[in-house]
């Protein structure tokens, strides 16, 4: 059988993970692929820089634009990062030309899920973002697949690592929010621009995409009230402890009559709910669907295993054949479908 042959552009944590993952159980994803899954080349920045892994054996690129015309690959993976700029143009070059695009950009996918999505489905191929949302987390394929046939009523959760990890620290430590950013940084799960994860633009990014996944409609990412947890002192945590709650940063989007509201913001979590008991970098969504009733995802959502772990699922599906719509529905679909809400909810 022929291989899915994959070219990888961007080598920082989560490439060299998608690599170290192939390499380390490349025969049992195989038999689940129904084959091989090889890559034929990778691109990134920075060729001299030790990643850990053994490059030679692949093809490096210099230019990772060409990615987009590789007549060697199947499918582009894009780990570039950034709303726009290089992995945009990328994205929908690779998509024109006909080739897959797996991708781990959450700013991207909010800001124009919808027509890189209309864009795969003219053209047959695959746009599969899992890793893009809560990391290693399955919410995207758990919403798909464990709630194809539901109607959710609400989807909440937990969707930055950095943010979760402060504030839990905080309170297990009493240790002020500067402090603790900073080993946040260290231990590598803050973004290269910390203050999206701080600021709850991360948050809010991946909230967008869950939201127009889970009720099919439009994207709509500048809808999101967002506020950060650059406010929240350890004085406001011990506080809200005394009262039986904790703080966390907690994305919402519900549907209202009108249309839906989405928001993240830094919540008081009831001791008796899941979400209190999310600590350190994990991540954790809840969706309410109305015959499946609460389901609760939890687990990494960064670093480069679970992230990997996203892309790869991904990948084989696309081995498998699945090309069917990004979204839960089909991108017409949701473009008709506004989600900001036009009166009271
Ligand atoms: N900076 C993100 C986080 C990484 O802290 O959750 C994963 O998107």
């Amino acid at each position: 059988t022929e291989p899915l042959r994959v070219a990888i552009a961007g080598l920082g944590t989560v490439g060299a993970g998608v690599i170290r993952l192939l390499d380390a159980n490349g025969a049992l994803i195989a038999r689940r692929a129904g084959r091989p899954i090889e890559i034929v080349a990778v691109s990134a920045r920075d060729r001299a820089k030790d990643r850990g892994v053994d490059l030679s054996r692949f093809d490096w690129v210099d230019d990772t634009a060409s990615l987009a015309a590789d007549a060697r690959a199947d499918v582009v993976v894009e780990l570039v990062g950034g709303a726009d700029g290089p992995a945009l143009t990328l994205t929908r070059a690779a998509l024109a030309n006909g080739k897959s695009v797996v991708t781990a950009n959450k700013a991207m996918i909010a800001h124009h899920g919808l027509e890189l999505a209309r864009a795969a489905e003219g053209r047959g191929v695959a746009l599969k973002f899992e890793a893009a949302v809560a990391g290693g987390v399955p919410v995207i394929k758990g919403l798909r697949e464990g709630a194809a046939a539901n109607e959710i009523g609400h989807v909440y959760g937990i969707l930055n690592g950095t943010c979760n990890f402060i504030l839990s620290k905080m309170e297990a430590e009493g240790r002020d929010f500067a402090e603790v950013l900073d080993e946040a940084q260290r231990l590598g799960f803050a973004e290269a621009d910390p203050s999206f994860d701080i600021d709850g633009v991360d948050a809010a990014h991946k909230l967008s995409i869950l939201a127009s996944f889970a009720f099919g409609t439009r994207p709509a990412f500048s809808d999101v009230a967002i506020t950060g947890v650059r406010h929240v002192l350890a004085a406001d945590i011990a506080e809200a402890a005394t009262l039986g709650y904790r703080v966390r940063l907690v994305g919402v989007a519900e549907a209202g009559k009108n249309g839906l509201f989405q928001r993240v913001h830094p919540h008081l979590v009831p001791l008796d709910h899941p979400l209190a008991h999310v600590t350190g970098s994990l991540n954790a969504v809840v969706a309410e669907g109305n015959f499946v009733g609460r389901l609760f995802f939890q687990g990494r959502g960064a670093g480069d295993g679970p992230t990997a772990s996203a892309v790869v699922a991904d990948l084989i599906d696309i081995a498998r054949g699945e090309f069917g719509p990004p979204y839960a529905e089909p991108a017409e679909a949701l473009a008709e479908q506004p989600a900001a809400p036009t009166g009271e909810r």
